[in-house]
């Protein structure tokens, strides 16, 4: 296969729907071909699953490029790092004979997410009646609330002589937080100890990583950048607010890795062939028949970071169409394709119905979206065995049709399927 890292140095991998759709294996396939894996958002909420040789890695914090030996991997300043998930993942991936730190680079701009902040996170959605977000209980809120109060703690801060008085101080503040919600203070210790050893593991691998980055792409490096989430969870253009915190859409990668617009060569947007979403929140195709059971017994739809099951439905041609618009994807993967082998019938949404009205374009009010009634076209399914299929000529009449219509309605090339989480399970199509 040609490598498309000679024609474009840098490309990111981002989600167009709700996050789940498959990022990990499509980073780790591409990783083979480049030289630096970077991730730019989000914290330990992600779970990126990859599966080789018989085994199967859940990633929460570090770049999945670090299962490719050889490989440098990032973690940039838009990153909210939990230094306890941080030291366990670097444990588990040492233990399995991954080297990792001398090729980690952490910014020093990143923010901390400490206890604090996941006992801060659990307490609020514990405190609202209705409306709970139903976050991942990771901290990301509390410690990107911090970021953006100005109140946060960066490591830079933390590899300062004076580490010990900055978390002090910190948890001074932190503390009076606390007893708002009737909660005794936390200790100084415990998060002294936590950054302690943060510290021992990490101190080498911190570093300017936006100058790093910059000079690596002037150097002709290939690079590519892993988003985490999806486009719906994006802080701005999702389903606020039950979304992330962070911008899981493009701009992130400007915001939280400090490339510029003009430094990205490619945009590669990872659609599932239906649709997910864990948390609350309105899902105008979500299915809660036996249908959507289906689709979660088949998909293995159950969170990679909560074990929580997934809420299942049919594509929306709606969302995908605006994933390409505010994220300017180039091609599309397309992902777990097979989990709709054995459908009679499937169903795509091209708009929805509120009233009388008829919309086109997905609607990003979340009061709106849930009184939207989705509108579908019926398409037959394939009812075929898709697993040992090695060629996209190969695949069911039917299944190919419905791959073109998505890719008409969403007005972009889906250049790669997916049929399952193997390596080899991978249908590349004729690229330019
Ligand atoms: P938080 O990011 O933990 O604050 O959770 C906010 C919302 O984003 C919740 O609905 C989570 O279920 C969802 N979420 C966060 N990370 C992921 C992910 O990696 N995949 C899918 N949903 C996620």
């Amino acid at each position: 296969m040609k490598n498309l890292f000679d024609k474009y140095r840098t490309q990111v991998v981002l989600g167009m729907q709700w996050g789940d759709e498959g990022k990990g294996k499509v980073v780790d396939l591409l990783a083979e071909q480049c030289d630096m894996v970077i991730r730019y958002q989000g914290g330990a909420n992600a779970g990126h699953t990859v599966q080789f040789d018989g085994k199967q890695f859940i990633l929460h914090l570090v770049p999945s490029g670090i299962l490719r030996p050889g490989l440098t991997c990032v973690i940039g300043n838009g990153v909210v790092l939990d230094p306890e998930s941080f030291l366990e993942e670097i444990h588990s991936l040492e233990s399995e004979g991954f080297e990792v730190m001398p090729r980690l680079h952490i910014s020093h701009l990143a923010h901390l997410i400490l206890p604090f902040h996941k006992f801060i996170d659990k307490a609020k959605e514990a405190s609202k009646a209705g409306q709970k977000i139903g976050t991942t209980g990771r901290g990301i809120g509390p410690a990107y609330s911090d970021k953006i109060s100005r109140e946060g703690l960066r490591i830079c801060d933390i590899m300062a002589p004076d580490w010990q008085d900055r978390i002090r101080t910190f948890m001074a503040v932190k503390n009076r937080q606390l007893g708002l919600y009737d909660h005794e203070p936390l200790p100084d210790k415990e998060a002294i100890d936590l950054i302690g050893r943060f510290r021992g593991k990490a101190a080498g691998s911190v570093t300017d990583t936006r100058r790093f980055v910059y000079q690596s792409r002037q150097e002709g490096r290939r690079m590519l950048l892993e988003g985490a989430q999806g486009t719906l969870l994006d802080i701005d253009f999702g389903t606020y607010p039950y979304v992330t915190s962070s911008n899981t859409t493009i701009g992130g990668v400007f915001t939280g890795l400090g490339l510029n617009p003009r430094n990205v060569d490619r945009v590669i947007g990872i659609l599932k062939a239906y649709t997910t979403r864990v948390g609350n929140g309105p899902f105008p195709t979500e299915l809660t028949d036996d249908t959507g059971e289906h689709l979660r017994e088949k998909g293995h739809e159950f969170g990679a970071t909560t074990g929580r099951p997934r809420r299942c439905g049919w594509f929306d041609a709606t969302i995908g169409r605006y994933a390409v618009q505010v994220n300017g994807v180039d091609a599309i993967v397309l992902t777990k394709l097979d989990v709709l082998d054995n459908m009679e019938t499937i169903k795509i949404c091209t708009g929805y119905r509120i009233g009388d009205s008829v919309f086109t374009e997905f609607i990003n009010d979340c009061s709106m979206l849930a009184q939207a009634e989705p509108v579908y076209e019926t398409m037959p399914g394939w009812q075929t065995d898709t697993s040992d299929i090695k060629t996209y000529r190969d695949l069911p009449g039917p299944a190919r049709a419905y791959i073109e219509r998505l890719e008409t309605l969403c007005e972009t090339p889906i250049e790669t399927v997916s049929l399952g989480p193997a390596r080899s399970a991978t249908l590349w199509r004729a690229v330019a």
